[in-house]
């Protein structure tokens, strides 16, 4: 069976060692449902995929590289600090770019130009809508499989609440709630591509939206911190989004009934005209290890796989669509999206990873 040489590129948290995460405050059914999740990093959702072998690393950080390598076999021969000289040297079909979203464009760009097959970049995207705009133009001239890591839409629990929605056993879908949108970069590009499959990735007319800290954090064309931002989304087939900055959870609403997942999807309800019914059973997976097995089946078979590149710039229009509608005083802003010149340019270190669970 053909193998494909991978990479990861950005080797801190999401690249290597979230699993290796505390979860023991969380109430047991939750600690469950996350290990029976995993692998969750990068490069353990590559170590699982047997089609996978990991061959090279790069960061910034030797010591991290270091910790990497004992973790994932790579000798210190193959844990480069410069990416372009790895991806010279190793030739790697399948490269992960785990870095923060400034550094993601540059990254993706240069590795879809110098002959990689598959990306798997974290979300959110990018830090700009220019930079958005070239990874879609980059990854889809040279053909590159691309998947974001927008983690739900891979995920068998929201599979199963898609599938009851298409059914139209509830009728049509109508209203969408996110429960708890968080910061538009690091959190609301999870809940933002959530409803845009729910969907079924139908376009958005507009949005309209408020950073509660949006005066302090937008500079100019300069985003300092990552906002938190709250606001509607209307789609262009009727439905329309509300993301609300409460608790965590998703909704969505039909003409005859409701679906609703708490607690990042470890508990789910459906409510059928009044009566309340319990949730289909369906196979817990590891959505990391799905995006990857979604990217060699592309590579196998040239498909395209269930995200692409133009599925994450979707998310990422949203995003900036918030802040844009924020600084228009939550003025209706029209997508597509044109002219937004904002950037999210943070003064941050990179974290230092729990290598030990
Ligand atoms: N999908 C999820 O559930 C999930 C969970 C956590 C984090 N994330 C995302 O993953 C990304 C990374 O998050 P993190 O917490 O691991 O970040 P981090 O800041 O801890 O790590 C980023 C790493 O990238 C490295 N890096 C920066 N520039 C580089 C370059 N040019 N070449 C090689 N390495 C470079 C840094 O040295 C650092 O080790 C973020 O975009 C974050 O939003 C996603």
């Amino acid at each position: 069976m053909q193998t494909y040489r991978a990479a990861v590129i950005g080797c801190s948290r999401m690249g290597a060692f979230i699993d290796n995460e505390g979860i023991g405050h969380l109430a047991s059914e939750v600690t469950d449902y996350l290990a029976r999740n995993f692998p969750k990093s990068h490069a353990a959702s590559f170590f699982a995929e047997e089609r996978i072998d990991l061959i090279a690393c790069s960061d910034l950080r030797t010591e991290v590289m270091a910790e990497f390598g004992n973790r994932y076999n790579v000798p210190k021969a193959r844990q480069y600090i410069d990416y372009r000289e790895m991806l010279e040297q190793e030739q790697p079909e399948v490269v992960s770019v785990a870095t923060q979203p400034e550094q993601r464009a540059e990254v993706v760009i240069h590795a879809a130009e110098h002959g990689v097959k598959a990306i798997y970049a974290e979300k959110a995207m990018a830090a700009s809508m220019d930079e958005a705009d070239a990874m879609v133009e980059a990854v889809e001239r040279n053909g590159v499989k691309f998947n974001l890591g927008t983690n739900r839409r891979w995920d068998t629990g929201f599979d199963k609440m898609k599938e009851i929605i298409d059914s139209g056993e509830l009728g049509a879908l109508r209203t969408l709630i996110i429960y708890g949108n968080g910061s538009l970069f690091n959190t609301a590009s999870h809940n933002f591509d959530l409803i845009l499959r729910l969907n079924s990735d139908a376009p958005v007319a507009w949005v309209a939206a408020h950073l509660p800290d949006g005066d302090k954090i937008i500079d100019g064309n300069l985003v300092r911190e990552d906002p938190s931002g709250q606001g509607m989304i209307q789609f262009s087939n009727g439905v329309i989004a509300h993301a609300l900055l409460a608790q965590l959870g998703w909704e969505a609403i039909c003409e005859k009934g409701s679906i609703t997942s708490f607690r990042d999807g470890a508990m789910w309800q459906i409510r059928r005209q009044n009566r309340l019914e319990s949730f289909p059973r369906f196979e817990r997976t590891s959505s990391g290890a799905n995006i990857v097995t979604d990217l060699v089946h592309a590579l196998d078979t040239g498909e395209s796989t269930r995200g692409g590149v133009r599925v994450a710039h979707a998310s990422t229009e949203l995003i900036f669509a918030f802040m844009e509608s924020h600084l228009r005083n939550g003025e209706r802003v029209d997508l597509p999206l044109k002219g937004s010149k904002l950037r999210l340019q943070r003064d941050r270190a990179p974290r230092q990873p729990k290598f030990k669970p």
